[in-house]
């Protein structure tokens, strides 16, 4: 997958599967499946670290997350947030977050809004890195927007939201992101605009879904009404931890097998 194909998709209606990745480990896993493209989002800060929020994020943290996964993902199309006020200083400190993003092993980077973004979007574009769009609920602007809460409601608000879209897809935007809106929004925002939407909480009738990987494995105790848990990866971890304090305390691990002669 490279960025055209994202285009590509959309115009053959074949949905696009996305999902977060943080790590070396699960980099390599996901290599080694189906799933079309890879976002090292600034969630780390709150998956991989604890923190309440995205805002947490800096750009050490994004080239560090982003660097992993792309020694472990290497045939996967890699797009890593440009985190929390890096390209909201002036166009030379997020031209340098977007270059240390992509020689750390990016294929594209993903900003949060449009307002007063455009320019800096197409120099981003024009020096060559491909840029995804993020709208609706957008979790750097948590504060700003009183809470995590569904956006788009509402004619106006959803005239807004179709008319920011044009406006990335305009600016350059191969693709964008539309986080928990309606899915009526969702869908009408992917018929009035030619690049792919990939939703997360945004209805089925978008051009593909991104999902937080750590949500999808089903590993996030209080998941959210969008998420749909594959596996119960909670259980998984906890259950393989307790069977292996179980063998160490009752002696039979390691047994003659697994020791050295
Ligand atoms: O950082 C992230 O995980 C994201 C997804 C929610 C799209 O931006």
């Amino acid at each position: 997958m490279n960025v055209s194909d994202f285009k590509r998709m959309k115009a053959a209606s074949q949905k696009i599967a996305m999902t977060t990745c943080y790590d070396y480990w699960s980099a390599c896993i996901l290599n080694e499946s189906k799933i079309d493209a890879l976002l090292v989002g600034d969630s780390a800060a709150m998956v991989m670290h604890g923190h309440s929020s995205t805002i947490s994020a800096t750009t050490d943290v994004m080239v560090y997350h982003t660097a992993s996964v792309a020694r472990g993902a290497r045939d996967k199309f890699i797009i890593s947030d440009l985190p929390f006020m890096s390209y909201c200083k002036g166009l030379v400190p997020a031209m340098e977050t977007v270059d240390v993003l992509m020689k750390a092993g990016a294929n594209a980077v993903k900003l949060e809004g449009v307002e007063g973004l455009q320019d800096l979007i197409k120099q981003i574009v024009q020096s060559g890195a491909p840029v995804m769009g993020h709208l609706g609920l957008m979790p750097q602007s948590v504060n700003r927007l009183g809470g995590y809460k569904v956006q788009g409601r509402g004619s106006e608000a959803q005239t807004l939201l179709i008319q920011q879209a044009k406006q990335l897809e305009n600016a350059g935007c191969f693709a964008v992101v539309l986080e928990c809106v309606p899915s009526t929004v969702g869908q009408t925002i992917s018929h009035h605009v030619n690049i792919p939407t990939i939703g997360i909480g945004a209805g089925r009738h978008v051009d593909g879904q991104v999902l937080v990987l750590h949500d999808l494995m089903g590993f996030n105790r209080d998941p959210k009404k969008f998420v749909r848990e594959f596996t119960n990866g909670f259980e998984i971890v906890r259950s393989a931890a307790n069977k292996f304090t179980e063998v160490v305390k009752d002696g039979t691990f390691p047994s003659n097998s697994n020791s050295y002669e």
